[in-house]
């Protein structure tokens, strides 16, 4: 069976991915931190699709992460690894000069450098597979600046920009990258960046559910294309921001982000 490995995979998005990924037939390699959700979404995998899954109970901000889940992911896929989501991640909401530097540091190890290090890692990997792909969960934060989401947005942008050009980069390799970028989706990502109710509640009146995201992060992924962002609203929204200035586009966002701090 093709194997899919997930980063972040023991709730929200990635859960979502992984049974979506099970359900297309794919049997699963499941990183994240809490090894009791990630055996749950293992055993959901086995019992819904009948779909085997091995899981890794590991703090991908560790510096040795990258280099420990590749050499799990070349034991378990030694004939190549058909799938690699890179979604492990979360925000920090706040002004950046009053957040903590070293958990904002944090955040881009795991948001910017842990992708780049696994993708690296695990090419070899991929190229060995017939065909394969690399799923980048960014952000609609990729798309502009967010005042108060400052260094999260910088590091979706970042993930986004390295998505297109390791694409181009890859063409006619067999591996195909996409970028998935969802705007506010129900999961456990506003109480981890620290977010009040008052915004959480913002958030919810347009989030998407985590099951919807995935299914047009897959969607997108096996149709070989290069950006996804789920949902009309964000798509009308992200689009927006390349045509309306930008102190504009910022003042609006800092209007609904800032006002709650
Ligand atoms: N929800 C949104 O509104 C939204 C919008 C746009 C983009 N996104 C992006 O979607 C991705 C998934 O987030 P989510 O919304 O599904 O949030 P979530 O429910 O908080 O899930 C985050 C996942 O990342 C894992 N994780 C966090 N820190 C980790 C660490 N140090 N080591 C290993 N795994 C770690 C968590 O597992 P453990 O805690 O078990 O380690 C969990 O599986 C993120 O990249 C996020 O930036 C979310």
């Amino acid at each position: 069976m093709p194997l899919a490995l997930i980063t972040g995979a023991s709730r929200g998005i990635g859960r979502e991915l992984a049974l979506a990924l099970a359900q297309r037939g794919y049997d699963l390699l499941l990183v994240a931190r809490s090894a009791d959700q990630l055996q749950a979404v293992a055993q959901e995998a086995q019992a819904l699709h009948q779909r085997q899954a091995a899981v890794l109970a590991l703090d991908l901000t560790h510096p040795e992460a990258a280099a420990t889940v590749a050499s799990w992911a070349a034991h378990h896929a030694p004939e190549g690894l058909a799938v690699l989501v890179n979604n492990a991640g979360y925000g920090l909401w706040g002004r950046f000069e009053q957040l903590n530097l070293e958990e904002q540091l944090n955040m881009l190890q795991l948001n910017l450098n842990l992708p780049v290090q696994l993708t690296y890692a695990l090419l070899p990997l991929l190229r060995r597979a017939a065909r394969s792909y690399v799923l980048n969960v960014a952000s609609t934060a990729a798309y502009q600046a967010v005042p108060s989401l400052t260094l999260y947005a910088a590091s979706k942008a970042f993930l986004l920009s390295f998505s297109r050009g390791l694409r181009y980069e890859l063409k006619g390799s067999g591996v195909s990258v996409t970028c998935l970028s969802p705007g506010a989706t129900t999961t456990d990502f506003g109480n981890r960046a620290g977010m009040g109710t008052e915004l959480q509640a913002v958030a919810n009146k347009v989030s998407m559910t985590a099951a919807q995201v995935a299914a047009a992060g897959l969607k997108a992924l096996f149709a070989g294309r290069a950006e996804v962002i789920p949902g009309v609203l964000n798509k009308v929204t992200a689009g927006l921001t390349s045509v309306v200035p930008k102190p504009i586009v910022e003042k609006i966002a800092a209007g609904i982000y800032e006002k709650y701090l």
